[in-house]
């Protein structure tokens, strides 16, 4: 399905499908009218509405007095002069009623093991990993890195830096030694918490030299300790007086650790995430804000109860790990399953039949995930999920991208068997959680579409400069109130963030999501039309256009110049096209350019990782550039798409490179 056809099905989409009778009945949000009530009431005491929800779904050591300070827009602060624990929030806060007991994760490991914790054995390891890391001097304040794979212990060295204070930066599995470097050095990080090796897919992945490797590429003197988890039996390289394995480090702790109280303002975490430039951002998420949308968002857009089995398959690595794997199912004392394999393996029904082993009752999961797996079902018989009994399923989700109305279509058949509201969750790395997003007991689905914003969510779509666009025309989504989960600023860059999120033309104070978005003439609901700045969008992970065109022309013995743009892609929603410019000119035959091609890709998951690299990579004798010398990217994008050419090409410096650019390797 490419992007163009998806767009043209979202046109003609006019099926509805209104909340089934088992998902609305007890729900917190029942109906439509029900929704509208907290709109109202969000709208007509914007600081009560957020007050009461803060003082209802977070534990404060000491209760705030102020709600929202807008003082130093758009520097927001919530909630500022209150102090909480967001770890105590996410686990002591059950202990004494029957959470205590329940459990609190469901480990599937890549080889099919299952482990299980209860609450009050998971604060017991979070308590001792906590004291672990004070023995290693890490306090309050302090940034630690985390480079761990999907495990329990994942999570623990997530909830014991929150319990002592510490900024957690989680850097995900598959980024490269030079990622890693800069995160810590950006970071200023004092230890990094990692494991000997990652088993994905059968296969056992390299993380501890990874970090070597990236401390030995320089500037990481901040770093003290190294604290490294034996995840399988293969030994790893140890620096002495700098590297500990874990269970050296919690030799003789305790397993009790008070949670050390923080400003609502604290910052809870760095998580980096791809910009517009070359250098990525360091999203910064305050405590306070943070915890209570984790937790808020559990209950409105999955409506958890007691009895549910929750599932997120999202890596810790992302923000959709942290939310809704980290904190948010914690915070809500649900069950949930963390899983440390990938959806293939052994075979392409794992995700199907671990829905029927552990009874999974909430499914939230990628588009892109939906659609490798319906492309295996087609394939093969044997891995469809009609073969497992997914009847436990009640709600499913989606995040990360648009989500095509076929592949919607398949999902509800398949896998919800026509019952199950599924939740198309807008949101992004910045704002912390869901931010549109139906409400499985309330709104009436429209397949493709992320429907209404949460109540106090004041979105809109406006022209560049910030004017209302009417229903029906596509504009740029915004959204013009402050939140709690908002991102707060990046990290050691404040004029960047300013930059970035709150255009001077839209006033300053508007925050600019950086995406594209139609809301429906019927029904106002929204939709994501896709990034509007050099961001792109590739299984639903996001990818800097310039960073990979830095990285390429960091190539220095090979590259000359680089430019690198989006195109559709059946599986992946967005591939990676490199335009590239060779020092020695062309490649003389095919069976050099195939070479130079995969010597690049290579390149480029060593520079960022894996994810990064090129799906297309095309050689020109220069690139398509105006007259002034600015690159034609829109001609490159009709390009990678392989549409006829159809621009105006007559400033163009070179026609002739455009058929040398029109075969890709
Ligand atoms: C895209 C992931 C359409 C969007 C939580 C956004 C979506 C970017 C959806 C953020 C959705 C996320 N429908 N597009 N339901 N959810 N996106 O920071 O382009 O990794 O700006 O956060 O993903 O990606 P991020």
């Amino acid at each position: 399905m490419s992007s163009a056809s998806t767009i043209e099905s979202v046109l003609v989409e006019n099926r509805v499908f209104p909340p089934d009778e088992r998902a609305s009945k007890g729900a917190r949000i029942a109906s439509m009218a029900a929704y509208d009530a907290l709109c109202k009431e969000a709208a007509d005491d914007f600081d009560g509405f957020w007050a009461r929800q803060a003082k209802a779904n977070v534990t404060w050591t000491k209760p705030f007095t102020r709600t929202l300070d807008e003082s130093n827009a758009p520097f927001y602060k919530w909630f500022e002069d209150g102090e909480l624990n967001a770890s105590a929030n996410c686990l002591d806060k059950h202990i004494g009623t029957p959470v205590e007991n329940k459990t609190a994760i469901i480990f599937e490991a890549d080889d099919g093991a299952v482990t299980k914790v209860t609450y009050k054995e998971l604060l017991a390891r979070v308590s001792q990993f906590a004291n672990a890391l004070k023995a290693e001097g890490i306090r309050k304040g302090d940034r630690v890195i985390i480079y761990m794979p999907m495990t329990i212990e994942g999570v623990i060295a997530m909830q014991a830096c929150a319990r002592i204070g510490a900024t957690h930066s989680v850097v995900f599995g598959g980024f490269s030694a030079k990622a890693l470097q800069e995160r810590i050095i950006d970071a200023g990080a004092v230890a990094v918490i990692t494991a000997n090796y990652q088993l994905r897919g059968g296969k056992e992945l390299p993380l501890k030299a990874i970090v070597d490797d990236g401390i030995a590429l320089g500037g990481c003197e901040s770093i003290n300790s190294v604290l490294v988890y034996q995840r399988t039996a293969t030994a790893c390289a140890m620096v002495a007086g700098r590297d500990k394995t874990f269970a050296d480090a919690l030799k003789g702790q305790a397993s009790e650790c008070p949670p050390v109280p923080v400003g609502a303002e604290h910052p809870l975490f760095i998580l980096y995430t791809s910009g517009s430039t070359g250098k990525p951002k360091g999203v910064q998420h305050a405590t306070g804000g943070y915890l209570l949308w984790a937790k808020l968002t559990m209950d409105w857009t999955f409506d958890v109860r007691p009895e549910d089995v929750f599932w997120c398959t999202a890596d810790i690595g992302w923000i959709t790990g942290h939310t809704y794997v980290a904190y948010g199912p914690l915070a809500a004392g649900a069950t949930q399953v963390v899983f440390e394999g990938i959806p293939t393996f052994p075979h392409a029904g794992r995700f199907w039949q671990m829905i029927e082993k552990h009874k999974v009752t909430i499914f939230y999961t990628a588009p892109t995930a939906i659609r490798s797996l319906i492309k295996a079902a087609d394939s093969d018989e044997k891995v469809h999920p009609k073969n497992w009994d997914l009847s436990t399923l009640r709600i499913l989700g989606t995040v990360g991208e648009p989500i095509n109305p076929e592949a919607w279509m398949w999902y509800h058949r398949n896998i919800g068997a026509e019952k199950c509201p599924i939740v198309d969750t807008f949101w992004q790395t910045e704002t912390g959680g869901h931010v549109i997003t139906p409400l499985p007991g309330a709104t009436p689905l429209v397949p493709g579409s992320c429907t209404l914003p949460l109540p106090g969510i004041m979105a809109a779509i406006v022209d560049e400069t910030g004017k209302d666009i009417p229903n029906g025309a596509g504009g740029m989504l915004v959204i013009k109130r402050p939140w709690p989960s908002m991102i707060r600023t990046i990290w050691n860059d404040p004029e960047r963030f300013k930059k970035s999120y709150f255009p001077e033309e839209m006033g300053g104070t508007i925050y600019l999501a950086g995406d594209g978005a139609v809301r429906s003439a019927d029904r106002g609901y929204f939709r994501i039309t896709g990034r509007i700045d050099d961001v792109l969008n590739v299984s639903g992970h996001r990818l800097g256009t310039m960073e990979i065109e830095s990285a390429l022309v960091a190539k220095t013995d090979l590259v000359a110049e680089a430019a690198v743009v989006g195109r559709p892609d059946d599986v992946t929603g967005e591939a990676v096209c490199a335009f590239v410019v060779l020092k020695r000119g062309r490649p003389a035959s095919e069976e050099e350019a195939r070479k130079i091609a995969t010597e690049l890709r290579n390149w480029v998951a060593k520079e960022i990782g894996p994810i990064a690299k090129p799906k297309d990579i095309r050689f020109g004798e220069n690139l398509p550039k105006t007259r002034s010398g600015k690159i034609m990217r829109r001609l490159l994008r009709s390009l990678a798409k392989g549409e006829a050419i159809t621009q105006d090409t007559s400033t163009l410096e070179n026609p002739a490179i455009l058929e040398q650019l029109g075969q890709a390797y």
